[in-house]
């Protein structure tokens, strides 16, 4: 919940500026504005084709008398392609359970958009050394809603909830131990190479100065940025990193 709209219509520019063609080649960038900035955005960037829009949430329901609620489908309508699901702050501050966020995940598909899956543990959970097993549950929940044929349309995001926002990294080891779980869990659910195919990213306090290590990881495929993406120079940077 950053920047206004004059604010960020003016950092996707400079951030289009910023880029050129041969530094998009390769990389796929995706950009999760507010909802008030989606359509806004959406035209901002429709001539970069390796440019997407994600909505940050959407709602549970698909349609009808939900007041306040933003469905996939009117997504959809807007040329958003992407949406981001089940973010720590989403789980946490506004009580998200993994039944309501698999129920999200499927309407999405329904709605044909590409969806950004967070899961992570929390500080407590990885002292108690059980976050494998908290992750695990909410991957299990994730894959609940999505069948093999639809894999294709689905991204993981690894966050660690103590890194987010907080200035704390996961460490390279830290990481790439995570999202080779991760990729494991998606070979024993769906197979081997469906799960190579899959975009495993790591958000949690990247930024310019640590994307090229962990962006290097085997298991890592890009990342999610929070605050470094409110800064054009380092969010370019960032991109470059890939
Ligand atoms: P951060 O945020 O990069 O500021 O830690 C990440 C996120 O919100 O997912």
């Amino acid at each position: 919940m950053n920047l206004k709209k004059d604010e960020a219509q003016s950092l996707v520019a400079e951030i289009l500026g910023m880029l050129h063609d041969e530094e998009l080649r390769d990389v796929s960038v995706i950009l999760c504005p507010p909802f008030p900035y989606l359509s806004m955005l959406v035209q901002q960037t429709s001539a970069e084709k390796r440019i997407s829009i994600a909505a940050q949430n959407c709602s549970d329901k698909t349609q009808g008398a939900y007041t306040g609620e933003v469905s996939a489908a009117m997504l959809r309508s807007c040329g958003v392609t992407h949406v981001l699901i089940g973010h720590s702050e989403r789980r946490s501050h506004y009580l998200e359970t993994d039944r309501i966020l698999a129920e999200k995940i499927k309407i999405a598909l329904a709605e044909n958009l590409t969806v950004i899956c967070c899961c992570g543990e929390t500080q407590a959970e990885r002292e108690s050394a059980s976050h494998f097993e908290t992750v695990g549950k909410q991957l299990e929940s994730i894959f609940s809603s999505i069948p093999s044929d639809q894999l294709s349309k689905c991204i993981i995001a690894y966050e660690p909830v103590w890194a987010i926002g907080t200035g704390l990294t996961a460490s390279p080891e830290q990481a790439q131990e995570m999202h080779h779980f991760i990729r494991q869990q998606i070979a024993k659910k769906y197979n081997e190479e469906q799960a190579d195919k899959v975009s495993i990213l790591y958000g949690g306090s990247c930024n310019e100065q640590n994307a090229k290590e962990l962006f290097g990881l085997a298991d890592v495929d890009g990342g999610l940025i929070g605050g470094a993406s409110l800064k054009s120079r380092s969010f370019v940077n960032i991109i470059k990193s890939v």
